[in-house]
């Protein structure tokens, strides 16, 4: 038994292994962590930080920077709260051209569809002169599970902006597995990606279909953007948080998104996960972890 964890131990503390860590921001968080769990369990060293990590990384906090990048020669980005909130440009842009100069030259930056402000980010990022890929993708539907929407649901309401159009959420494992292949695969540098699940659905049919699933009702109600941003706030999010996300999503839900994209199978030769199966999934996780 000593024998093969010594053995295992030095597979992973090869020189050259080490040479190859990959920074995971937000790595706790919804990809981030799924990126984390990939890379590791195919050997690659990773750094995953956030603002509980350690060393600790914020995005807000420039002085942290530097130590979450010395040593890593590639990243996987995400930008909190969220890319489409106004000045992650700025933010995004600077960080990036840090990386480079520190010799973190390969990054992979996930990214959101139709938003003004993350096109902006995205123009920033690839300006830095790194060697890039942007994935550019759909609502979650851990978001339905894990952080957004997750408590609420589970206390049997879904409450979003007005919208009646359909959004092509994606699994957030197909994401991770797409992020895994771009980031050991040079042939994704200087490609976006835009990756959405099979279908259109809309929220009001998320609610549905989660009850039908669950067996209980989850009710479903939308809210005019002001009253959305209230909601977030007595949900626990700071005011500024509430009022970027409620101006993304009422920005992103008119429609200019409502369309199924192929980024999944292009570069994993496969369709995504759909919602239907994918809550099976859960609901058979939970039952075997109870
Ligand atoms: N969710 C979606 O449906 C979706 C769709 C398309 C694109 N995106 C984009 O994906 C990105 C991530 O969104 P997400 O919803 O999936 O969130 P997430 O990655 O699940 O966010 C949580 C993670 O971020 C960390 N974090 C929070 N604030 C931070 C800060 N100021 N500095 C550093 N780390 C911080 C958290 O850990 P700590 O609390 O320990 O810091 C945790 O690791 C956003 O840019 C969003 O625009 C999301």
């Amino acid at each position: 038994m000593l024998s093969s964890v010594t053995s295992i131990l030095i597979i992973h503390c090869e020189p050259q292994s080490w040479a190859m860590t990959t920074l995971i921001t937000g790595g706790t968080g919804k990809t981030g962590s799924r990126v984390a769990h990939r890379l590791n369990a195919l050997g690659h060293p990773v750094r995953a930080v956030s603002r509980h990590s350690e060393p600790r990384f914020d995005w807000y906090d420039d002085s942290t920077w530097e130590g979450a990048l010395r040593g890593c020669t590639s990243a996987y980005l995400t930008f909190q709260p969220d890319i489409g909130i106004p000045g992650s440009d700025v933010i995004l842009g600077a960080f990036s051209r840090r990386a480079v100069v520190l010799g973190c030259t390969r990054l992979v930056l996930l990214s959101g569809r139709g938003e003004d402000a993350a096109r902006r980010a995205e123009a920033a990022f690839i300006a830095a002169g790194a060697e890039w890929t942007i994935l550019r993708s759909a609502f979650f539907f851990q978001n339905f599970t894990e952080a957004l929407w997750g408590a609420e649901i589970a206390a049997g309401s879904l409450t979003m902006v007005q919208s009646t159009v359909g959004e092509p959420f994606v699994d957030a494992d197909d994401i991770a597995e797409v992020a895994v292949a771009t980031l050991l695969d040079p042939a994704h540098i200087g490609r976006v990606h835009e990756l959405t699940g099979p279908r259109l659905i809309t929220f009001r049919d998320i609610a549905h279909e989660m009850s039908t699933v669950y067996g209980r009702p989850i009710v479903y109600r939308q809210l005019p953007v002001e009253d959305y941003v209230a909601a977030l706030v007595s949900a626990g999010l700071p005011q500024e948080d509430a009022v970027g996300l409620a101006y993304v999503f009422d920005e992103v839900l008119d429609g200019r998104n409502a369309h199924v994209e192929s980024g999944v199978n292009d570069v994993l030769g496969r369709e995504g996960r759909d919602f239907a199966t994918f809550l099976g999934d859960t609901l058979a996780q939970t039952a075997h972890h109870a």
